[in-house]
Order: structure tokens, then C-alpha cells, then sequence
């Protein structure tokens, strides 16, 4: 959690805004939450006692450092630039989202809270976070739409077994955005002894801004390891999938102020370019406020937020976190969509010629870098994060994929 990069200590400002996104939109009423939790942060984060006990469990708990890795033989396959990717498939629990998860719990414990709450789309970060709150002795409640819970069943029973309570969420899509919905208005009632372990840096001030710096560890070590690989030179490119942006983050943390590495950011088509279809939040989305923050939000005619799709279950959300609107409008980051069907066929691509299975969401990333590649000379080298495993989607591509070529139903 230390904070080399001048960018991330430049941002947010003292009223939590990334540019003309952020803030608090919180009801009043929430603010002593808020405040508390940002006091209990600006003083922890400082504290070296702090940082050395969330060292120790990133350590033996996650099982960091993740190495760097070279895709060889896609690389060779390709002939184009070199592909690497940040392993945060083998993070414990198989996902990015532990690295702040285990941080929600050591704050949750300073602070005298004794349960963690939050959301979960994919199941990734409900699992890191019951793992987490499992380590630190406390409660843990997830909140999860009925039909993700449907689809990523083996994370729910993992949950369960972990101890935490999970609440399915049947409501509107039932998905990662009615899961957010449910898990907030239940902080609202019980902020006096828990704390939000939010899925994303999204959500009010500080929120993005915790989850932003506990997932600086993948950045940070990113850049060392690449720099020892290569003897020396940056990765061109900087790739990752985005839904609200911890991931992303994370990983940029480590290249934002070297302007000669270009940022992507990598959404999700879905099934089309067509409004209800995808979940391309910074290419179609437009100004509006979401969970909390101002930032870009995917909008129906009448201002609510729209449906979304993704074979992606933790890229199906119609907002994205504040501080990825900022880099988005600022033009630092370059934002590009995959479809389902070119993710589908990413992950059985990898898995086949790397022996990586990695998670639909990741396959997203790595799907764009595969195109970046194919046109860029040898010279040239991309790191992206493989944000997760991909073992919850492997019943669900199998039954839905033909074997030969495309998509079924
Ligand atoms: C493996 C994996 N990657 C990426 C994401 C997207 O989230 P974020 O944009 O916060 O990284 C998720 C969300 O569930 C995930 O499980």
C-alpha cells in the first residue's frame, strides 16, 4: 500500500473528486459513516504497523508476489508484440479482489466493526471477501442477484463454507447492480458495527479511493518485475478489463506517470453495439450519478440506469468507478469493447495454448491484447492483468459452446 506513483497521491481532492467525477451523493444521513471511515484511513494508512500486518497476510494468506508471465506461444503464434500478463489468477480465492478485500478486514478490525458487507457480481470478490473475513474473525454478508447466484453456484457454496451469509437479490435483472443496491441500503442500517467492503472503486469518497490504493500492490509490483524481465524497458501497453475498475487501477498505479505507456481500458460488448445488449459504460455511457459518485453511467431515455449484459457476470454493471472517468476523459486511457463471442473464444484460446484458464472477465483483456498484437511489430510488448481464473465459467462455456465456432442460444 505505498503510494509511488504521483498520480495516485495527487487524486482525489480533499472533496473526494477525480476531475468532474466522485463526491459524495450519499443520503445525509450517511455521512458520519463516510467521515469516519475516511479519519479511521487517513491515519491507518500512514501507520507502518498497519502496512506491515496487511505485508504479512498478502504474504501467507494470498500466497504475493504474483509473477509476471510471458504468453510464449500465443506471442509466437501471433508474430506480432510480445504478450505478458500480471498472474492475479493465482491471488487465493483465484482474483484481484482479495488485495483489497484483505485490507477492508484490517481496517474493519482498527476500527472496532465486527462484519464486513458488500456485493458481488462474478462471486470473486464475495469469496475473497468471506475468506478475509474469515481470517480476521468477523461476520461477513454478500449480497448477490438471482441470476448470478444461478450461474457462479460453485462461488456460492464457497461463500457459504467460508462462513459468510449470502443474500440472494431478486430484483429488476437481478445482477451485480440490484446486488449493489441491496448491499448499500443493508451499510445503511448497520454501519454502527460493520463496514462496507465494497466490490469495486466505486461508490462514494473514500471508497474508490481505499479500494484504488489497497490494489496498487499489483502496479507496483507489476512495474519491478517487468523492468527485471526485460533489463530495463516499460511495457507499450498496459492492458485490463474494466466494470468499475479495481482491477484496472490497480495495475495502471504502476505506469500512470510514464506518458510512453499507453493505457486500455477493455469493456464488454455483450451481444451487440445495441442499448440493453452490453456493458460498455465509458463508450456509450453519459454524465449521471450511480451508487453514490458522479461519474459515467450507462442511461435509459428516462435517466435511470439501463439494462446490461455480459457473459461476464463482474462486467455486467452499468457504471464504472469515478476515477476510470477521469483517466477516460482526460484521454490518458484508450477505452475499446469485446464481445461475448470473442471472449468465449479467448478463453478457450488460452487455455489450449498457454494452459491458463482464465476468468471471462479476464478474457476480455487478453482478447483485446491478442488484437493489439497481431498488429505491432516483436519489438513491441503489452502486459495485461489476468485479473482472475476462469474455473467458475468452465460448466457454463462448455454447455454453451459448440465446439466448433460459435455461441449457442
Ligand atoms: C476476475 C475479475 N476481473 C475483473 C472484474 C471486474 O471488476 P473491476 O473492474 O472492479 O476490476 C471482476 C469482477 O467481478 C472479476 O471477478
Amino acid at each position: 500500500m505505498s503510494h509511488s506513483s504521483n498520480h495516485v497521491s495527487r487524486s482525489p481532492d480533499a472533496n473526494g473528486y477525480y476531475g468532474d467525477f466522485g463526491g459524495n451523493h450519499w443520503p445525509e444521513r450517511m455521512r458520519p459513516a463516510l467521515e469516519e471511515l475516511t479519519g479511521a484511513y487517513e491515519e491507518l494508512r500512514a501507520s507502518p504497523e498497519f502496512r506491515h500486518e496487511l505485508d504479512t497476510v498478502r504474504v501467507g494468506l494470498q500466497g504475493r508476489p504474483t509473477p509476471v508471465h510471458h504468453l510464449e506461444n500465443t506471442s509466437n503464434q501471433l508474430g506480432g508484440a510480445r504478450i505478458y500478463v500480471k498472474r492475479e489468477d493465482l491471488n487465493h480465492t483465484g482474483a484481484h479482489k482479495i488485495n483489497h478485500c484483505v485490507g477492508f478486514a484490517l481496517l474493519a478490525v482498527k476500527m472496532g466493526k465486527r462484519k464486513l458487507i458488500a456485493e458481488t457480481g462474478a462471486g470473486q470478490h464475495g469469496v475473497a471477501l468471506a475468506s478475509a473475513a474469515a481470517r480476521f474473525g468477523l461476520e461477513c454478508e454478500v449480497h448477490i442477484g438471482a441470476v448470478d447466484a444461478d450461474k457462479v453456484n460453485a462461488n456460492v457454496s464457497l461463500m457459504r463454507l467460508l462462513g459468510a451469509q449470502v443474500v440472494p437479490v431478486a430484483a429488476g435483472q437481478s445482477t451485480l447492480k440490484e446486488a449493489s443496491d441491496s448491499a448499500m441500503h443493508a451499510y445503511a442500517e448497520q454501519h454502527a458495527h460493520a463496514l462496507y467492503g465494497i466490490g469495486s472503486a466505486i461508490g462514494p469518497h473514500p471508497f474508490p479511493m481505499i479500494v484504488r490504493d489497497f490494489q496498487s500492490v499489483v502496479g507496483q509490483e507489476a512495474r519491478a518485475q517487468f523492468l527485471s524481465i526485460t533489463g530495463g524497458a516499460l511495457p507499450d501497453h498496459v492492458v485490463a478489463c474494466v466494470a468499475g475498475g479495481s482491477n484496472a487501477l490497480g495495475l495502471y498505479s504502476g505506469f500512470l506517470d510514464d506518458p510512453e505507456v499507453a493505457l486500455h481500458a477493455v469493456e464488454p460488448l455483450g451481444r451487440s453495439a445495441e442499448p440493453g445488449q452490453h456493458a460498455a459504460t465509458l463508450t456509450f455511457g453519459r454524465p449521471g450519478t450511480l451508487h453514490g459518485a458522479s461519474s459515467v453511467v450507462l442511461r435509459r431515455d428516462d435517466g435511470g440506469p439501463a439494462a446490461v449484459m455480459s457473459i461476464a457476470s463482474g462486467l455486467a454493471y452499468p457504471g464504472v468507478g469515478p476515477e476510470m472517468a477521469m483517466l477516460s476523459k482526460s484521454g490518458r486511457l484508450s477505452v475499446d469493447t469485446v464481445s461475448d463471442e470473442e471472449a468465449v473464444a479467448t478463453f478457450l484460446r488460452v487455455a489450449r495454448s498457454e494452459g491458463i484458464v482464465p476468468a471471462l472477465e479476464s478474457a476480455h483483456a487478453l482478447a483485446f491484447a491478442i488484437r493489439l498484437a497481431a498488429g505491432r511489430p516483436p519489438t513491441e510488448r503489452i502486459l495485461v492483468n489476468l485479473s482472475g481464473r476462469g474455473d467458475k465459467d468452465v460448466d457454463f462455456v462448455l454447455t454453451r459452446y459448440d465446439g466448433n465456432e460459435s455461441l449457442r442460444g
